[in-house]
C-alpha cells in the first residue's frame, strides 16, 4: 500500500475536492456509461526539463520549422463544405508559402503550390467559389481547375513550353473529419498515417457530420507555438477566465498523451457544470451556460436558456440532451454527461486540435503567418451535428480578424473566452524576447503543462532529423 502511495504521489495526476472532483471521478459518477477510451489514462511523467526560450522568438528555428515541419506535415486547409462545389477554391498560407486547394471534381481535390509557372506571381490571391480556370494577374497564363495549363498568350513564343510539363506543381492533399489536409511533402507519410489510431478515438464521433456554425480566423501578434500552448492546458482558467470558474473544475481536468508510430497526439478532459475549487461564488452555470445558448440559438423556437434553478451534472446533462434533440432531431439518449458537458479536446502534432463531445464542439488550427516567428493565424470552427434528416446549413464565410479585433462582436459569449486568452499571447511573446528568468528555458508544470511539453519533445525530434 505504501509503495502505490508513493507512486502516486511521486507523480500526482489532478488534484480532486469533495465539491470539485477530478474528472476521473466524476466519470464514475457519471448517470450513463462513459466510452472506455475517455476513461483510459495515459499520461507518462515526462519530467520537468525548461522550454528554452529561442524556440518562440528565433528567426533561425523558425526556418528551421519551415523546413523540417511546414514544408514536411500535414495541415488543415478548410472544411470540405468551405469549397463544397466544382471550383470552389481555397488560399491557405503558412509561413513564406502558398497553396491552393480546389475541389476540381464532385468528390475530387486537388492541391497545389500557389505560383504562377511563368515567372513566379502568387497565382491567386484570394479563396473563392466556382472558378472554371486559374488565370495569372500578370501575363494572364490559365491552368484549369485540375492543374493543367490551358492557355497563354503568344505561344508562338514559347518553343520550350509544353502543356504536359506546366502543370502546376501539386502537393498532397487528404480528408479526416470533414477537414481538407495538405502536405506539402509529395514523399511524405499517408494522412492515415499522420492521424493514426486518434482516428478509433473519433470512430463513433464522426466529426464529417457536422457542419460549420462559424469559421473565424485571427492574425495574433505572437509565435504560433506561444499562441497554441495557451489552448493545450486549463491551468491559466483560474486567472485568464474567472468568470468561468463556477462550473469550470480547471484542476480537475485529465491530461493524457499518445505516440503511435508516426501519429503524435494528446487529450485534456475539463470537468463542466460543476465550480472549480478556485471558485469563489458558488455554482452559478453562467458563463458556461452562455455558451451553450450561443449553441440552441441555432432554432429561435427552441428554448435556449439553462433554467437557473439546475446545478448538478446529471440534470444539466439531461436538459441538454433534451435541447439539442429539439434542435438537431438527433438522438442523444446514450451520450454520457462527460459526452453532453465537458470540454474534450485533442491536439494532433503538430498544430491541430479537434474537439471530442458537445460540451464545447470546437476545433482548432494554428500556424505561422508571414516569414516570422513573431506573428501566427489561429483558425477555430464552431462545428454543430447536422440534422439526421435535410441538408446541413452551407458554410459561412470565414470572418477574418486583425491583431486588435476582437472576437466577441462576432460570436458572442464564446468570443469573450478568446479575447481574455488572446490578451495573454502578443504579451508573452514581448517578455519572451527580453527573458530574464533561468537561461536554461521556461517552466512547465509536471501535469498540467505535460501535452505543451509533449509536443515540444516531437518537435525537437522532427528538427533533428536529415
Ligand atoms: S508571372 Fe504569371 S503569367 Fe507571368
Ligand atoms: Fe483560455
Amino acid at each position: 500500500m505504501g509503495n502505490v502511495q508513493e507512486k502516486f504521489n511521486e507523480f500526482q495526476r489532478g488534484l480532486g475536492t469533495d465539491i470539485s472532483p477530478t474528472w476521473r471521478d466524476l466519470a464514475k459518477a457519471d448517470s450513463k456509461p462513459v466510452p472506455g477510451f475517455l476513461t483510459q489514462e495515459n499520461a507518462p511523467n515526462l519530467g520537468t526539463a525548461k522550454i528554452p526560450v529561442d524556440r518562440y522568438t528565433s528567426y533561425d528555428f523558425h526556418r528551421q520549422e519551415v523546413e523540417k515541419i511546414w514544408k514536411r506535415t500535414w495541415q488543415v486547409v478548410c472544411r470540405e463544405d468551405e469549397i463544397a462545389n466544382v471550383g470552389d477554391h481555397f488560399v491557405y498560407n503558412v509561413a513564406d508559402m502558398s497553396f491552393l486547394v480546389v475541389r476540381s471534381a464532385a468528390n475530387e481535390f486537388k492541391a497545389f503550390w500557389n505560383v504562377c509557372l511563368h515567372r513566379g506571381r502568387r497565382l491567386v490571391d484570394e479563396s473563392g467559389c466556382g472558378a472554371e480556370s486559374f488565370r495569372c494577374g500578370y501575363h494572364a497564363w490559365t491552368w484549369d481547375i485540375k492543374g493543367k495549363l490551358a492557355w497563354f498568350p503568344g505561344a508562338w513564343d514559347f518553343p520550350d513550353v509544353d502543356a504536359e510539363k506546366y502543370s502546376l506543381r501539386e502537393v498532397q492533399v487528404g480528408t479526416w473529419g470533414g477537414f481538407v489536409f495538405i502536405n506539402p511533402d509529395m514523399n511524405g507519410i499517408s494522412l492515415a498515417e499522420h492521424v493514426g489510431s486518434m482516428d478509433k478515438h473519433f470512430q463513433n464521433w464522426p466529426l464529417d457530420k457536422r457542419f460549420s456554425l462559424w469559421h473565424i480566423q485571427k492574425k495574433i501578434n505572437a509565435n504560433w507555438k506561444v499562441t497554441m500552448e495557451a489552448f493545450l492546458e486549463s491551468y491559466h482558467v483560474v486567472q485568464t477566465h474567472p468568470q468561468a470558474l463556477s462550473s469550470v473544475a480547471e484542476h480537475g481536468t485529465q491530461y493524457d498523451i499518445w505516440d503511435d508510430g508516426e501519429a503524435h497526439y494528446s487529450r485534456t478532459i475539463t470537468p463542466t457544470g460543476i465550480p472549480s475549487k478556485h471558485a469563489k461564488n458558488g455554482t452559478a452555470l453562467g458563463a458556461i451556460a452562455d455558451v451553450w445558448a450561443l449553441l440552441n440559438a441555432l432554432r429561435a423556437d427552441v428554448a435556449n436558456t439553462l433554467p437557473s434553478d439546475i446545478h448538478d451534472r446529471a440534470t444539466i446533462s439531461e436538459w441538454r440532451r433534451k435541447t439539442m434533440k429539439e434542435m438537431t432531431g438527433a438522438d442523444y439518449s446514450k451520450l454520457s454527461d462527460a459526452e453532453m458537458l465537458d470540454s474534450v479536446q485533442y491536439f494532433l502534432f503538430p498544430n491541430f486540435c479537434p474537439w471530442y463531445g458537445e460540451g464545447l464542439p470546437l476545433s482548432y488550427q494554428f500556424r505561422p503567418d508571414a516569414d516570422s516567428p513573431d506573428t501566427c493565424l489561429f483558425d477555430i470552427w464552431m462545428l454543430i451535428r447536422s440534422p439526421d434528416s435535410g441538408a446541413a446549413p452551407p458554410a459561412p464565410k470565414t470572418i477574418k480578424l486583425g491583431p486588435d479585433d476582437r472576437f466577441e462582436p462576432h460570436i458572442g459569449a464564446m468570443g469573450k473566452i478568446f479575447d481574455q486568452d488572446d490578451e495573454n499571447m502578443p504579451f508573452v511573446q514581448i517578455g519572451l524576447k527580453t527573458w530574464p528568468g533561468d537561461p536554461e528555458g521556461l517552466t512547465m508544470a509536471r501535469y498540467q503543462e505535460s501535452r505543451i511539453r509533449h509536443y515540444h519533445q516531437i518537435l525537437m525530434k522532427k528538427l533533428s532529423q536529415p
